[in-house]
């Protein structure tokens, strides 16, 4: 079984003055939430979809469903977490309500924001982790990355050949996400809001997945900006 988790628990604050959260403004006629949740019922590999949203969004979120995708009957809401991984949790939960949970059950978690998603990216996330394990999708960092431990003089600069930027989907299998996040503690849950550097703070082989530059996440209004050229383009 394959289940896409959406996390939109989110509300976009470095998007500014936006009336709804980020997930929710209109891309080519539709919510961004709607492009993302489109792309994973394309996939015929995926059983099916549940969405973390956050809990004043809930409603919001049902009625989109309804009135863009109202014959799909695989995809499920819950109410998102404090974090991002406590939304995976959340999600890992409701999923357990739907179909029963296996050791070997495969999970996709994707950003709602990064509606851009390829239909290879998620097979290729599908295929990385069905033999039990973890992946997160990446692309090679173009830019220089530059440590600076305290804000004000540079501490490091890597080999940019061995720097990637971390993309979504990030995936597992249920028995692994389970053991992991029930061996978190508080503290590091609060600091450890990505769902692969807790499988590698635990010594898991986070695998790597190519992703791709236009699975772009929408952060900045410029993000949004260039999301919109990007939808244009596609038409
Ligand atoms: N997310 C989530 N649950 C949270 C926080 C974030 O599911 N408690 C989701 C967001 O909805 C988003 C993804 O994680 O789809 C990536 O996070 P980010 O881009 O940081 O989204 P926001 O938290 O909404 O943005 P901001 O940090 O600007 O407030």
């Amino acid at each position: 079984m394959v289940v896409a988790g959406i996390v939109a628990g989110g509300i976009g604050s470095r998007m500014g003055n936006s009336s709804v959260p980020k997930q929710f403004l209109v891309l080519a006629g539709k919510p961004i939430i709607i492009h993302t949740l489109e792309k994973f019922l394309a996939c015929t590999l995926v059983d099916i979809v549940v969405i973390g949203v956050h809990k004043d969004w809930l409603p919001y979120l049902e009625d989109l469903i309804e009135k863009y995708l109202p014959s799909s009957d695989n995809v499920f809401v819950t109410a998102g977490g404090d974090n991002r991984n406590d939304t995976i949790n959340n999600i890992i939960m409701e999923a357990g309500k739907h179909i029963e949970l296996e050791e070997n059950t495969i999970f996709v978690t994707h950003d709602a924001v990064r509606p851009f998603l390829s239909l290879r990216i998620i097979e290729e996330n599908i295929e990385a982790v069905q033999d039990g394990g973890v992946c997160d999708t990446v692309i090679p960092a173009t830019d220089t990355i530059v440590r600076s431990s305290n804000n004000k003089i540079i501490s490091d600069i890597p080999v940019r050949s061995e720097m990637y930027q971390g993309q979504t989907p990030q995936s597992f299998t249920y028995g692994i996400f389970r053991k992991v996040f029930d061996s978190m503690t508080e503290e590091e849950l609060n600091i450890v809001t990505d769902a692969c550097k807790m499988f590698y703070l635990r010594d898991y082989d986070v695998k790597l997945v190519k992703g791709d530059v236009s699975n772009m996440k929408i952060t900045y209004p410029l993000d949004y900006k260039i999301a919109q050229a990007l939808m244009e383009d596609m038409k």
